[in-house]
């Protein structure tokens, strides 16, 4: 869920940070629907022009983390994976004005987005940072992270490559350990790469919250 309040009004020029994905409108079954129909999977370096390493964020919200990395790393490709449109462009706007080359963004359901799209062993780090936890029982089913975000992620990762998943909620950090330990095929590691806090992580930290971090490794 994002609450960001502001307007955002999508610049014609932002557009071209923006990676297409169609999702057919009234499809109950998505999963039936992208094995009968697979879409493309991404082609990197017809998208950045080069074939640098890749990253992708899950679930970027108001983007700080992905906007401040494509900065520093312009050596670095980052897409950046949301389901809420108005973050997308916002976000597009941004990686436009800074003249982030190296970003795009992807208005998609990033759970489907890893499985379908990202091509396999293409990339060094997921970072997945302060996702919704959901914690009604009707409403698990929309958490980012199970057995078979697990599953996408371990497959799109290169050998070696990361997962960096942050919380601040408790219980959503022991489901994920409990997660990782049934998927059972990452390492832990403390080599969390760049960070930078994010639009989430600097609101509870200003009103007091614990951060739970965990890094795996394929
Ligand atoms: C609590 S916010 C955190 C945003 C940002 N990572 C931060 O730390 O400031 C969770 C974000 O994940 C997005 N989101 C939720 N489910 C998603 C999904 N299945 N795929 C992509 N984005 C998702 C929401 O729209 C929201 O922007």
């Amino acid at each position: 869920m994002n609450r960001y309040k502001k307007k955002v009004v999508l610049k014609k020029e932002s557009e071209e940070f923006i990676l297409p994905f169609i999702i057919p409108s009234k499809c109950k079954d998505l999963n039936a629907h992208f094995i009968e129909n697979p879409p493309k999977r991404l082609d990197y370096s017809a998208i950045f022009g080069n074939t640098n390493p890749i990253e992708i964020e899950v679930g970027f919200g108001t983007g700080k983390f992905l906007t401040s990395a494509g900065k520093l790393f312009p050596a670095i490709n980052y897409i950046g994976l949301e389901i809420t449109r108005k973050m997308v462009q916002h976000v597009a706007n941004q990686a436009h004005d800074g003249a982030l080359s190296n970003v795009r963004v992807v208005l998609c359901d990033g759970r489907l987005y890893m499985k379908y799209v990202v091509p396999s062993e293409s990339v060094s780090r997921v970072h997945v940072y302060f996702p919704d936890p959901w914690t009604k029982k009707r409403h698990l089913k929309r958490r980012v992270i199970n057995q078979e975000f697990f599953d996408s992620a371990y497959s799109v990762l290169k050998d070696g490559a990361y997962l960096n998943l942050y919380t601040d909620h408790k219980e959503y950090f022991e489901y994920f350990l409990e997660q990782r330990n049934i998927f059972g095929r990452f390492k832990d590691t403390s080599d969390m790469g760049f960070y930078t806090p994010t639009g989430y992580e600097q609101k509870w930290t200003r009103e007091g919250r614990d951060i739970y971090r965990a890094v795996l490794q394929k």
